[in-house]
């Protein structure tokens, strides 16, 4: 029996959604605009061009296109800069063990991920050989909530959507697994993912017997 498992990047495999938060929150301090954990919450697994959309209309503010990208350029660059010296050290715990057991179970492994910066951040921290397939940021047109990272990742699979299964950190990740009749499992808080099928705090608590269930 084979399923395919396809995984979010930020804040799922790597710690990262700390360092989006970081450097949206310098950007909209820049721009006079109040912007805290919760309203975080509504960026993760959102595109970088979303993200700045829903930050300006927080602070009810009207950008010209220059000086969004300009923005755009400034958050991604504060972003990479707190990237430079990241190593397998970066990967959350219990994440790793679940990778290779799939991997000796010859499962599917696929990452779909808003974030186009997605492959460097595989390659620095050694699991990029993991990954069976690969959808970025710089593959699809729709943002989470829409479906499309996740169906483009299961069709390169050659699995069905109700074989798949995603691990996802955001709301707008679990609504578009589960608008794609996938199997969502929400990696964080209760109270802010409950659409997800399934929740952990964070991989350390999936246990083995877990994920035997999900392949048979
Ligand atoms: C992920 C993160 C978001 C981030 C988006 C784009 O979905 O959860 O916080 O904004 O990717 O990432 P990028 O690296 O392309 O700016
Ligand atoms: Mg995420």
């Amino acid at each position: 029996n084979k399923k395919a498992f396809i995984f979010d990047l930020d804040g799922v495999i790597v710690d990262t959604a700390k360092y989006h938060f970081l450097a949206w929150q310098k950007l909209a301090q820049e721009l006079g605009i109040e912007f805290t954990p919760e309203h975080n919450e509504e960026l993760k697994g959102v595109s970088r061009v979303r993200s700045l959309d829903i930050i300006l209309e927080l602070g009810g503010i009207q950008a010209s296109q220059e000086d969004k990208n300009k923005w755009l350029i400034q958050k991604n660059e504060d972003y990479l800069s707190y990237l430079v010296d990241i190593d397998e050290s970066e990967i959350l715990p219990g994440v790793l063990p679940v990778l290779h057991y799939l991997k000796d179970k010859n499962q599917l492994i696929a990452l779909g991920s808003a974030s186009k910066n997605a492959r460097p951040i595989l390659e620095k921290t050694g699991i990029i050989n993991l990954f069976d397939a690969i959808v970025d940021g710089n593959d699809v047109s729709n943002a989470k909530p829409d479906p499309e990272v996740f169906l483009q990742a299961a069709k390169k699979l050659g699995a069905t959507n109700e074989n798949s299964i995603v691990f996802e950190d955001s709301v707008a990740g679990i609504q578009a697994a589960n608008i794609a009749n996938m199997t969502s499992i929400g990696i964080g808080e209760a109270t802010t993912l409950y659409e997800a099928k399934y929740i952990f705090k964070d991989f350390t608590f999936i246990d083995v017997s877990f994920i035997e269930s999900l392949i048979n």
